[in-house]
């Protein structure tokens, strides 16, 4: 039996769905589920997980429509400086990983402000996913290495040499992958290190993903028998 995961990954999907089955505008749906990123950051942090990731913005999802997209930098900006207090009031680190180049100057700063201030938290790490995808994660890691070792360093390098030019150095792969709203795929999120990860679906909407809706995952993962490859 597996009991809590080291690394609770969550693609959040449905905020959409959400906010037409209500008759309102996609916005709302997304104001709905940055309430559920509160709740189940504080779920995850009573439970004993060390590491919450969420995928809140896709590399794809810069072709959404201008007025979704600055509606999502909008909200992300506020709750970056609005989640500070209750980060550091929860010893929770907080890191945004993704092609952020891509980000306004804006949310750059605001991202490098927190991550600078909840450095030395030490309860949970909170990883925010954004402009990320995983072929340009694996693509930027092996431009990386390319650029850094000799030709024949570059030629030795082993699997877990690699690791080190993700964006994800040195947090670990996640053990349980949550997606909710329905899908059954992985939307080019962590390609290279969900290789062995539990995967969990769910049929319920993103905001209304809870406490209770994440317990229900953990349990779930604590039945999952994880082989590796190998015979048990
Ligand atoms: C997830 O909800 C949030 C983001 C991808 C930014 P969606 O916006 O994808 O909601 P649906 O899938 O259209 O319902
Ligand atoms: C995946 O959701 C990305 C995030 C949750 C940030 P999408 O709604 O963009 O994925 P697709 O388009 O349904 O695959
Ligand atoms: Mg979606």
């Amino acid at each position: 039996m597996n009991s809590i995961p080291t690394h609770v990954s969550i693609i959040m999907d449905g905020n959409g769905r959400w906010a037409k089955a209500r008759g309102k505008e996609r916005a709302f749906g997304h104001m709905a589920g940055a309430e559920s990123v509160r709740a189940i950051t504080e779920a995850a942090g009573n439970a004993g997980v060390k590491y919450l990731s969420l995928y809140a913005f896709s590399e794809e999802n810069w072709n959404r429509p201008d007025a979704e997209v600055n509606a999502l930098m909008e909200l992300l900006l506020r709750y970056i400086k609005g989640e500070l207090k209750t980060l550091m009031d929860n010893d929770i680190r907080f890191v945004a990983l993704g092609h952020r180049e891509r980000l306004s100057d804006k949310v750059n700063a605001a991202i490098d402000a927190t991550m600078a201030q909840t450095a030395g938290n030490r309860k949970m790490t909170l990883v925010i996913f954004l402009s990320y995808s995983g072929k340009w994660d694996i693509m930027q890691a092996m431009k990386k290495a390319a650029a850094t070792l000799s030709p024949e360093e570059f030629q030795a390098m082993e699997l877990p040499d690699f690791d080190r030019y993700l964006v994800t150095a040195g947090i670990p792969d996640p053990d349980l992958l949550i997606r909710t709203s329905g899908e059954l795929r992985i939307s080019n999120y962590l390609l290279w290190q969900s290789a062995y990860t539990e995967f969990y679906f769910t049929d319920v909407l993103w905001p209304d993903f809870r406490e209770a809706e994440f317990h229900a995952a953990l349990e779930e993962y604590a039945r999952r028998d994880r082989r590796y490859g190998k015979v048990k």
